[in-house]
C-alpha cells in the first residue's frame, strides 16, 4: 500500500535495527483518514473470503480493525490483555509471549460473539514474531469459528512472524512489508502482483 509506505518513510522513526516507531499515525496518535484507506485495503485483499467478523487485540489493533469492519460491513471484537470486571462468562483465553517485552500475558475474548458459522479475519498493527497472532488464532478456534486470514498493517519481514503464522495454514497479508531497518533506514520488500 503505497500511501502507507510513504507515511512510514516520512514519519517513522527507526529506534534500532529491530524497532520502528510510528506513533504519529498508528500507535499513539491515530490518523483516521489513513485508517479509512487501510480499512479499504484490507477489504480489497479479503473480499473473496466471506469474512463475517474481525478479531483484533487491544489497543493499537483496534483502529485499523474498525475501519476494515466499516469497509466490510462486519463487527469487530477486540481481545483484552487485562482482566475485565465485566468480562467473565464464557471466556476463551490464551497465553502470549512477547519477545520484545520478555513477558507472558493472557489474552481473552468472550465466546458469545463468535460461533462456528463465523469466518474470522484477524487484524493487528505489527507483525514481529507472530506470538500475538498465534494467541488470537487459538482463542478464535476455541469458539469453533474459522480463521479465514490475518491482515497486518506493518510486517517486519526480517522477523519470523510470517513463517510461524503460515505454518498454521493461515493466509497472511500485510499492507507494508519492511525488509530492513538497518543503518537507520526503512526499506521495503518489492511487491509483486496486484497489491504493489
Ligand atoms: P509478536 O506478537 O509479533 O510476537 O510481537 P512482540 O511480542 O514482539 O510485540 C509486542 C508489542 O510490540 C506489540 O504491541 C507489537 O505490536 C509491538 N511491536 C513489535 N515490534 C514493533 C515495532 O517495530 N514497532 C512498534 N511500534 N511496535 C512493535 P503491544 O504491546 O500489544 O502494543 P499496543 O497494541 O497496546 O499498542
Amino acid at each position: 500500500m503505497e500511501l502507507l509506505k510513504q507515511r512510514i518513510q516520512e514519519e517513522g522513526k527507526v529506534l534500532n535495527d529491530q524497532v520502528l516507531k510510528v506513533d504519529s499515525f498508528l500507535n499513539h496518535q491515530v490518523d483516521p483518514l489513513l485508517m479509512m484507506e487501510i480499512g479499504e485495503a484490507f477489504r480489497e485483499r479479503f473480499k473473496h473470503e466471506g469474512i463475517t467478523k474481525i478479531v483484533t487485540l487491544e489497543s493499537s489493533g483496534i483502529s485499523p480493525s474498525v475501519t476494515a469492519g466499516l469497509a466490510m460491513g462486519v463487527k469487530v471484537i477486540f481481545a483484552r490483555k487485562r482482566k475485565s470486571l465485566t468480562l467473565t462468562d464464557g471466556l476463551a483465553t490464551s497465553k502470549v509471549y512477547s519477545f520484545t517485552k520478555e513477558e507472558w500475558s493472557e489474552i481473552s475474548l468472550s465466546s458469545e460473539f463468535l460461533s462456528p458459522d463465523d469466518r474470522v479475519l484477524i487484524i493487528d498493527d505489527f507483525l514481529a514474531n507472530g506470538q500475538a497472532g498465534l494467541g488470537l488464532i487459538d482463542i478464535v478456534e476455541q469458539t469453533g469459528a474459522q480463521v479465514a486470514g490475518i491482515g497486518i498493517v506493518i510486517e517486519k519481514g526480517f522477523q519470523s512472524g510470517r513463517e510461524i503464522l503460515q505454518s498454521k495454514g493461515v493466509r497472511v497479508e500485510s499492507l507494508a512489508r519492511v525488509q530492513s531497518l538497518q543503518n537507520g533506514r526503512v526499506t521495503f520488500y518489492k511487491e509483486t502482483g496486484v497489491h504493489a
